[in-house]
């Protein structure tokens, strides 16, 4: 069996199964079987596997096939263009939040200090204490995500320091900015969502409550404690989430509330400026 035959055999498997993108889906799995990276597969088609290759990738495709998410094959994401491992205890990182990312580079690029409120993998905290040169801190509710994330921060070279609690309750800051990609699924859509996100990532990640905005009220009262006056908090939301995290800043010390849209075209991050 040669890659390039594999290649087509598990496209062939996951194109009938109906899952997206199998081609790109067959070349991560074979990679993780042959321990290479992506252009090996282009150089070397007629590599033929060793039969515990071919055993690996078969068990990967069969795991695939049964609705396991590639990450947690693989136990890898990337995120902004660094590697970040993943865990079913984390949410898989999603290409959306790179937004989040981007937009606090413009909004906050001085600051010297950051939060990041569930921080699941570490992808937000991790990229913006490299990105920004920060010192960052980052909360999570779930003891095994901060495992994931301190694996993360220390394999990335991170200056990041992680503390287990609800929210920012155990924090005394203050910080520059505060960042936060919280569960935000209203509980009536949890049943609608795909089943390898509804029977495989973590709920805690994912439930946002009756409105889905619930926990945007918690955390804007704490940032109120912790920001430096002129200070940014920015939020990614759920596509139906603008309205009631506006509301979140409604009463409070906030100016420049603004949203931005993803590539997509969807409202996606949300921030306000701490001017008290
Ligand atoms: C949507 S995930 C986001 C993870 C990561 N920041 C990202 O963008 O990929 C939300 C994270 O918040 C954590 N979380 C949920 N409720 C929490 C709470 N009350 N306090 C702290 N963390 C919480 C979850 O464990 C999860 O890691």
């Amino acid at each position: 069996m040669t890659v390039k035959t594999a290649l087509r055999q598990g496209y062939d498997l996951l194109a009938e199964a109906g899952l997206a993108e199998p081609r790109l889906t067959a070349e991560v799995l074979l990679l993780h079987a042959l321990h290479r990276e992506r252009i090996y597969l282009y150089s070397h088609p007629e590599h033929e596997l060793s039969t515990l290759e071919w055993l690996h990738y078969g068990r990967y495709l069969h795991e695939r096939l049964k609705g396991r998410p590639t990450q947690h094959i693989t136990r890898v994401q990337e995120f902004y263009g660094r590697p970040f491992r993943v865990s079913p205890a984390t949410l898989i990182p999603r290409p959306e939040t790179e937004h989040l990312v981007e937009q606090a580079l413009q909004t906050a690029g001085g600051a010297r200090t950051l939060l990041d409120i569930g921080t699941g993998t570490g992808a937000l905290a991790i990229t913006l204490a490299l990105e920004l040169r920060a010192r960052a801190v980052a909360t999570d509710l779930s003891f095994d995500a901060l495992q994931v994330a301190r694996h993360n921060a220390a394999a990335l070279a991170a200056p990041v320091d992680f503390v287990q609690c609800d929210l920012a309750s155990a924090l005394t800051g203050p910080f520059d900015l505060v960042v936060s990609n919280p569960p935000y699924i209203p509980a009536a859509e949890m049943a609608t969502l795909q089943p390898e996100v509804r029977d495989y990532e973590p709920h805690l990640a994912l439930l946002g409550g009756e409105q889905g905005t619930e926990i945007y009220h918690r955390i804007v009262p704490q940032a109120e404690r912790l920001l430096t006056p002129g200070g940014w908090l920015i939020f990614e939301i759920g596509y139906q989430g603008e309205a009631g995290v506006r509301g979140a800043f409604a009463h409070g010390p906030w100016q420049e509330v603004s949203l931005t849209c993803d590539l997509a075209g969807l409202p996606r991050v949300l921030r306000g400026r701490y001017t008290p």
